[in-house]
């Protein structure tokens, strides 16, 4: 199966090509020049430079994989959950794609594909991580953080939520109280490597809530109170930052690693996979392989797996095909901003 995908859900305009679910190409064009001057993603910006911009990154995505469009099998794409008029331009594209060259479209929900960006194969078809069912899957990205049970292929139910911010909006937040630009989270993954994660006990908001349920906002507003402490004091300098920081990053880890081993103890699950841009943090990822090398642990293989890319939908794409699932009417297929697994 030869697989187009498509993600314009968020700010990346994103693309990819896959041979079943072996990933071809995986193009990714940022917008974080432009959205970075206004601290976060502007709509109509994330728009206007998805309608520039998808024409030129499927093309590169074909291109690069040495495929015309005739050559693909079907479309993938993402209708949900992100921002309307970002999910409308990658939807509209698909459609005429599929309707000028005759190809079925599969609709893809985003969060799912950062669950799938586990499942991509090598070039010879295998598994590069051998991942089991049951499994807990934890997805942490700039609008997600919740746990979901699979026990089959494409069959989620969520067993646990943040109740406000998700992780990667916490680092978002505490990134630009702290003067740095978007997304946050890397700006804070780097300047707490100069931190010392002790330096403040910042709350892990429902550590004993019995549930699998997470809060952030807490946090971010214990984080929000020291910084104007320290302003007020004229104590806010570049050590104090990179110890808020540090402190900061630890209270997410400790959150996100309490509530993943309260799940898997709960179901007796002895798989867990990660996914979602807030993986992309090293500290996180060398955190939860020390917690979990008792269990199967996975994350994406692959860097660009972590954060939006469109190779993870088309895994999605991939499994969705086998199962026959299919769009019926191309002209039905409209986005859903609040898409939930
Ligand atoms: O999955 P993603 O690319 O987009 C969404 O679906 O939301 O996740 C983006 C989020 C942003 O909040 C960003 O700050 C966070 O992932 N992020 C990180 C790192 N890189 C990206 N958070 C912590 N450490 C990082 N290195
Ligand atoms: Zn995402």
């Amino acid at each position: 199966m030869l697989i187009l995908s498509i993600d314009t859900s968020a700010d990346d305009t994103c693309a990819a090509v896959l041979k079943d679910n072996n990933i071809l190409t995986n193009i990714q064009s940022s917008q974080i020049d432009f959205h970075n001057e206004w601290g976060g993603i502007v709509p109509m910006i994330a728009r206007r430079s998805h309608e520039e911009k998808i024409d030129i990154v499927v093309n590169k995505a074909l291109k690069q994989a040495r495929l015309l469009p005739t050559d693909i099998d079907f479309v993938a794409v993402t209708y949900g959950p992100g921002l309307a008029i970002a999910l409308e331009v990658g939807i509209k594209y698909a459609k005429e794609f599929s309707a000028k060259y005759n190809k079925r479209l599969i609709a893809v929900n985003h969060v799912a594909g950062h669950i799938y960006a586990n499942f991509a194969q090598n070039s010879k078809g295998k598994p590069i991580v051998n991942i089991k069912f049951p499994l807990i899957a934890l997805v942490v990205s700039g609008g997600h953080t919740e746990f979901v049970l699979m026990k089959d292929h494409l069959k989620f139910e969520k067993i646990g939520e943040t109740l406000d911010d998700a992780a990667g909006e916490a680092y978002d937040k505490v990134a630009r109280m702290l003067g740095f630009g978007y997304p946050g989270g890397p700006y804070i993954e780097e300047i707490a490597k100069s931190g010392d994660p002790k330096a403040y006990k910042f709350p892990r908001p429902m550590e004993k809530s019995g549930d699998l349920n997470l809060s952030f906002s807490g946090l971010k507003t214990a984080v929000l109170y020291k910084v104007q402490k320290l302003e007020t004091t004229g104590d806010l300098n570049k050590t104090e930052i990179a110890n808020i920081a540090a402190s900061f990053q630890e209270a997410v880890i400790d959150i996100l690693v309490q509530k993943a081993k309260k799940a898997v103890e709960k179901y007796q699950i002895d798989q867990l996979i990660v996914g979602g841009g807030v993986i992309a943090n090293l500290t996180l990822r060398s955190r939860f392989r020390k917690e979990f090398k008792n269990i199967n642990f996975h994350c994406p293989t692959l860097p660009k797996l972590y954060t939006d890319n469109a190779a993870m939908i088309g895994i999605v794409g991939y499994y969705k095909a086998l199962k026959g699932d299919f769009i019926e009417k191309i002209e039905n297929l409209d986005r859903d901003p609040v898409l939930s697994l």
